[in-house]
């Protein structure tokens, strides 16, 4: 008989990483499977993490004061509203640790970010999974109606992950008006920097006069700092100081620390190559519906297909031609947008398969 764990672990599906591009001799491959930046870090950047190396025997600034300071002033909000962690997800579980347990409710769209069934397991609370709508987008009526008096938290990712998709002002804040002061709605910003469409509004702003909602921020994907690990949240005070409760402490190293800091003080040249990722989005968006392919409308940095029981079958294609992708089983591919030159492989396959069809 081994040590007694808990329950709730039982089945708690695994987070599955985007398969790595192929490693060794052969023809290139490209990594389009986890929504990274594919750009190396900025010189500025990679120097001032460099710096942060040679102290690595030291535990981090265990407050991230720094970091803290600098969030501060970018989003005009008291660093008090503020809480880092391990990456946006590493922020989502303390919310859940700070919110949930047994015999509570989390709702999300599904199908939405991996990590949300996973997390609420651990939590011990139960999933309430809402469909999207046949456009692929968050229903948040249907999302409203779900909230019972067993609500803890609700997830809005938006844009979406895997979809792309958003959810506009209008509908978020009468979504935001119709739900109870007492339950936490998330709004899970990872993919921000890279929309486009004006009338997707900024969490930031809406946080701003209700207490009971949270926006959850990243390094990893417009600031390419995936490998360091860095999200930070912003909320009103209870909810922020609950978070620095729940953090592991010295979680967030000093490397990353101060990459974040030197990657907001290079905003401008980070940006730029986000502009280009968009450029090339939009690109690859248009070029997919121009071989015959329903496109949902993205404004992140990835695009969706739904290919029902093709899935394995075009994400096998894709290998071969050079691009490994983001399967989703019997639903559909997500494909982050890389550099240009992956980008065209992609759609080389894509029309070959097409042509298949
Ligand atoms: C919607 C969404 N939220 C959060 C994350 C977590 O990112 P990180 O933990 O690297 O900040 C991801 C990463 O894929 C994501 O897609």
């Amino acid at each position: 008989m081994g040590p007694k764990l808990r329950e709730v672990l039982e089945g708690v599906p695994t987070y599955k990483p985007g398969k790595p591009a192929a490693a060794g001799d052969g023809p290139v491959t490209y990594k389009l499977s986890s929504n990274e930046n594919p750009y190396p870090p900025l010189p500025g950047v990679l120097e001032s993490t460099i710096a942060a190396a040679g102290s690595f025997n030291r535990y981090p600034d265990m407050a991230c004061s720094g970091l803290m300071a600098e969030l501060s002033e970018r989003f005009d909000v008291p660093a008090t509203h503020l809480a880092t962690g391990t990456g946006s997800v590493g922020v989502a579980q303390q919310l859940l640790q700070a919110t949930a347990g047994p015999g509570d409710e989390v709702i999300y769209a599904w199908r939405s970010f991996e990590a949300y069934p996973i997390i609420t397991q651990i939590s011990g609370a139960s999933s309430v999974q809402v469909p999207l709508t046949g456009g692929e987008v968050h229903d948040l009526d249907a999302i409203a109606r779900a909230v019972t008096e067993r609500t803890r938290l609700v997830f809005v990712c938006n844009p979406n992950n895997p979809t792309g998709t958003v959810v506009r002002r209008a509908e978020l804040e009468e979504f935001l008006d119709r739900v109870p002061r007492n339950v936490l709605v998330v709004l899970d910003e990872a993919y921000r920097e890279f929309i486009r469409d004006p009338a997707v509004p900024d969490g930031v702003e809406l946080y701003r006069d209700r207490p009971n909602v949270c926006v959850l921020r990243t390094f990893s994907k417009a600031y390419g700092l995936a490998g360091l690990r860095v999200g930070f949240a912003v909320a009103h005070e209870p909810v922020a100081a609950a978070l620095r409760k729940t953090a592991v402490p010295f979680g967030v190293s000093q490397l990353a620390q101060d990459a974040a800091v030197a990657s907001l003080r290079s905003e401008a040249a980070l940006l730029e190559r986000v502009d280009a990722l968009v450029t090339e989005r939009d690109r690859v968006s248009a070029a997919l519906r121009e071989q015959g392919w329903t496109v949902p409308e993205s404004q992140a940095n990835f695009v969706w297909l739904r290919l029902g029981e093709r899935t394995a079958e075009f994400a096998a294609a894709c290998e071969r031609a050079g691009v490994v992708v983001r399967p989703f089983p019997g639903e559909g591919v997500r494909i982050t947008v890389g550099e240009a030159e992956a980008n065209d492989l992609l759609l080389g396959a894509a029309e070959a398969f097409r042509k298949e069809l």
